[in-house]
């Protein structure tokens, strides 16, 4: 049966449905729901389904057992013009159920009507039992080659391209919680590389909250929600977490790095991401060195404010996942670069003194610089949320030859926990052939059976040694690129549960991170500790705090106390004499500011031509530029992306303004609080807001024309980061060079050195 081209079905019916609008209409900016325009109409006419977005990219066309199958990416989706049952029988109703006559009860034989609602209730599958709650990308990761001297992986050799998919993720909270919690974030990258899947399992924060895997529920059960009340979501600020971490000190550094910016990330392209163990690398003389996984950020380290993150909870809870998805759809690729710490690998597996099997604990990279070895740019969004970014299952012993683990006993749990979970989340043993997870390599393995087995396996044989299937599969020696566990001696030891005593010091690393931040980031840190203790029912629980606070460092145990109304006590271990590491602030350098949102002002009767000008400018430079306007719609041919009732400054890094519009007809303070002035304002007083919160959220302001009335309304023009300038593009230019060093601090003095 003929069926018309898709996208040109839906165009025409728009052009006929809504005209002229539509063009104008049409988003140059990110965030487009659907891959062509919707017609006012319902469209009638039958049409195969309509192709992915342009940014959308999807698993590889593989077969259950790695091979390339040639059918395109679509064809994995639906299929043809018309309504089917999941055999394929073509459909002519679905809004109805099969009734005995109109008025009469629903027939048992309506196939379709079970099949509907039987597979809707099973639509859902577990939630990961820890972070639940991410967003996926597909990539490419290049490799500079200079690996090679110290791991044999083919991947890493120079100038290899691997497909790569990311998920990023928050560790506490339900699959439907905020984005900008305080929290640590996964950073999980699978490398579908020719000799096997290699998944480097994350994190932003390089060090973790306990030593031992056996600890990992007891960590997990007291961050997460009450389990009586189930409160509260997502949050680390309350009495059972503040009770663990207080009682288990050595999760006292993990602890300090979530109290710090780290803990409330910018955007997910704006994270460092860590390997945390210490791996061991082999390379093709089967020499092995200890190596620790950094992921160095195009755009730097970034954060957003606390208050920012408490007001983008309500206002976008999605706001991490938006800003992904949008910058890859916006052309501005998220980018890291892969970096290792090399240590030689000697009997007492330590490097300067820090023991590298301790996953709380950190080599300062001034002690052991981190080369780059690699780059990976996400480049397509996923297609379907659910196939592949929910059911993407990542695993620590997915690895590469030339890439092998450690003793350390944290990751030594992980090599467990990951399979055995998904086990349940998946549904069975076989979700290694689920798309997401398929491998780009030749599979041949002797796990038969089981749950949705997708492979067709043939032979007779499935075990080793056999004749039957004349002797296949064989053993890969190293010319066919085996994996080969690195024969690493084990010491002569009595069988104990103990760690050894390198592991027991908890605190000179916790003051070398404090010693490492700018006074604004530890004005934070304060805040934080004032903010999660504050929200703490029992005071025993603050008090015990309050004395790691004091073990770590005066100043911060007194500003906190301070805060709480509570004594400060005095350390009991000696505070340790520690070098600050200079490459923990995220203070003090400058990035680019590809991808980065800039809000711009517009009054409907003002310099129109001006904005039309910066706007282009903003795109030319590689950012988004959002229009806030008195009303939705066109104003001056232009779309608008954002009103004064919509618009808030927490969604934007920068804010201009090109006119100083008078209050909207919508400024009605019993309709929308944020006009409540007790004053009647010139200015529209949502916009009055959005300058006053941009500044306190330490960001650039600019303004030309009308605009800069505005600033002076408001009474910041002249302060630190405030522009003033004769021309949009003067402002932008200005603007742009203040966003470099991501904010204007020098706004607010710190009150400790
Ligand atoms: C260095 C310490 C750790 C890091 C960096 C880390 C990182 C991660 C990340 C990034 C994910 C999300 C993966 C995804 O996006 O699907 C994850 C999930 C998970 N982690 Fe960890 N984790 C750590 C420690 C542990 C430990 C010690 C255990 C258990 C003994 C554990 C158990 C789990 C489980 C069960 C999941 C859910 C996996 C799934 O359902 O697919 N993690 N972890």
């Amino acid at each position: 049966m003929e069926t018309s081209k898709p996208a040109e079905a839906v165009k025409n019916a728009v052009k006929t449905a809504s005209g002229k609008i539509a063009d104008a209409l049409t988003p140059d900016v990110p965030g487009a729901p659907g891959s062509a325009p919707p017609s006012v109409e319902e469209p009638t006419t039958p049409h195969d389904p309509l192709p992915p977005k342009p940014e959308q990219g999807a698993p590889q066309t593989r077969t259950p057992t790695g091979a390339e199958t040639g059918v395109p990416a679509t064809a994995k989706g639906q299929q043809g013009a018309y309504l089917t049952t999941a055999n394929g029988a073509r459909l002519r109703d679905t809004d109805h159920s099969l009734k005995a006559g109109p008025r009469g009860p629903v027939l048992l034989q309506d196939h379709h009507l079970r099949e509907k609602i039987t597979h809707f209730d099973h639509e859902r599958i577990p939630e990961r039992v820890v972070h639940a709650r991410g967003a996926g990308a597909h990539g490419v990761f290049t490799a500079y080659g200079t690996a090679e001297a110290v791991t044999r992986a083919g991947f890493l050799k120079k100038g290899r391209e691997t497909d790569v998919f990311v998920r990023f993720s928050t560790v506490l909270g339900s699959r439907g919680s905020a984005d900008t919690v305080r929290d640590t974030r996964g950073f999980a990258t699978k490398f579908y590389t020719d000799e096997g899947t290699f998944d480097l399992v994350g994190n932003n924060i390089p060090v973790f909250f306990i030593q031992d895997a056996i600890k990992f529920p007891d960590i997990i059960h007291a961050g997460k929600p009450h389990p009586d009340r189930e409160i509260p979501q997502a949050q680390s600020a309350h009495d059972t977490f503040w009770d663990f971490v207080s009682l288990h000190t050595e999760a006292q550094h993990h602890t300090i790095w979530n109290m710090s910016d780290r803990g409330i990330p910018r955007s997910y392209r704006t994270m460092e991401g860590f390997g945390v163990h210490t791996f061991r690398l082999v390379n093709e003389a089967g020499e092995t060195v200890l190596a620790k996984f950094h992921w160095k950020p195009k755009l730097g380290v970034h954060s957003l404010t606390w208050e920012e993150a408490q007001l983008i909870g309500g206002i976008d809870p999605d706001f991490h996942r938006r800003d992904l998805y949008d910058a890859i759809e916006a052309g501005a690729y998220p980018e890291w670069e892969l970096g290792i710490q090399v240590f030689p690998d000697t009997p007492e597996e330590t490097f300067a003194g820090v023991d590298l099997l301790d996953p709380t604990k950190i080599v300062p990279e001034e002690l052991a610089e981190v080369q780059p070895i690699g780059r990976l740019v996400l480049n397509r969004t996923p297609t379907n949320f659910f196939a592949e970014t929910e059911q993407v299952a990542f695993h620590l012993g997915h690895l590469p030859p030339g890439i092998d683990v450690t003793n350390d006993p944290l990751l030594q749990g992980r090599l467990f926990s990951y399979v055995d979970t998904q086990l349940t989340r998946l549904g069975g043993p076989n979700f290694t052939q689920i798309p997401i997870n398929r491998p780009h390599a030749a599979v041949n393995d002797m796990l038969r059976d089981g749950f949705h087995q997708h492979a067709v396996h043939a032979g007779v044989a499935p075990y080793r040694p056999n004749s039957l299937d004349g002797g296949n599969p064989f053993p890969a020696g190293d010319a066919e690129h085996a994996f080969v566990d690195a024969p690493v001696t084990v010491a002569q030891a009595p069988k104990v549960r103990a760690n050894p005593a390198s592991f027991d010091d908890h605190y000179s690393q916790v003051r070398l991170f404090w010693s490492s931040m700018s006074p604004v980031e530890k004005e934070h840190i304060i805040r934080a500790y004032t903010f999660e203790l504050g929200k703490c029912y029992h005071q025993a629980i603050k008090e015990r705090q309050l004395q790691c606070l004091a073990n770590i460092d005066p100043v911060l145990c007194e500003q906190v106390a301070t805060g709480l109304g509570l004594p400060a006590p005095q350390p009991t271990e000696p505070l340790a004499d520690v070098t600050p590491s200079p490459a923990l602030s995220q203070v003090g350098r400058e990035w680019p500011s590809d991808g980065r949102m800039v809000g711009i002002v517009v009054d409907p009767d003002g310099d129109l031509d001006g904005v039309d000008e910066v706007r282009r400018a903003v795109f030319a430079a590689g950012m988004v530029p959002l229009l806030i306007a008195p009303h939705g719609g066109v104003v001056g041919g232009m779309p608008v992306q954002r009103t004064f009732a919509t618009g808030r400054s927490v969604e934007f890094d920068a804010v201009l303004l090109a006119g100083a519009p008078a209050p909207a007809p919508d400024a009605v303070p019993a309709r929308d609080a944020k006009a409540g002035t007790p004053a009647p304002a010139a200015v529209d007083p949502r916009v009055l807001l959005l300058v006053e919160e941009s500044w306190r959220h330490a960001k650039a302001v600019g303004a030309w024309g009308a605009g800069v009335a505005v600033l002076e309304q408001v009474g910041v023009a002249g302060t630190p980061g405030v522009v003033t300038a004769g021309s949009g593009a003067e402002a932008l230019a200005a603007v742009q060079q203040l966003m470099a060093a991501h904010r204007v601090w020098e706004r607010f003095p710190a009150t400790v050195a």
